[in-house]
């Protein structure tokens, strides 16, 4: 599976270490930043959500301090679903329920082991379908 990633300066460090934990398991694709030099996180989310929709079942991952900045600017996307995700358990709803295609990590109010857990169950879940489906085709305006 491949995931296309990016992150803002705040969360550089935790994309960092998320690419280093999940090689070998993951394929990356690594849309920026590459540094911790202070950037702009709209940029960075426009360039994960426009791969994620290129692909048929596009999947990415986005981190910011809070991931609301990294939400609010995927979310303009229509097509893209990001969750902002702090815990597995909505992690897992996020997926199951939601068909999330872009997991949003809070860089500075989540744990590294927790993060790497959220990630797991994220990528380990699956959409059920049925009266979720209906929901989601109400997303859109
Ligand atoms: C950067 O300081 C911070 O504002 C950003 O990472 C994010 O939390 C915005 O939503």
């Amino acid at each position: 599976m491949k995931i296309y990633i990016g992150s803002d300066h705040a969360g550089f460090e935790l994309k960092e270490l998320i690419k280093k934990h999940f090689e070998g398991v993951f394929e990356f694709e690594d849309k920026g930043t590459y540094s911790s030099e202070s950037v702009d996180y709209p940029d960075f989310a426009h360039a994960v959500a426009e791969s994620v929709l290129k692909e048929k079942d596009g999947v990415g991952v986005l981190i910011c301090g809070t991931g609301n900045g990294m939400s609010m600017a995927a979310n303009k996307h229509a097509g893209i679903r990001a969750a902002l995700c702090w815990a597995p358990e909505i992690a897992a709803l996020a997926k199951q329920h939601n068909n999330a295609n872009i997991l949003v990590l809070p860089a500075r109010f989540i744990s590294s082991d927790l993060a790497i857990e959220t990630m797991n169950v994220f990528f380990n879940s699956d959409f059920e379908g049925g009266r979720h489906q209906r929901r989601i085709d109400k997303i859109n305006l």
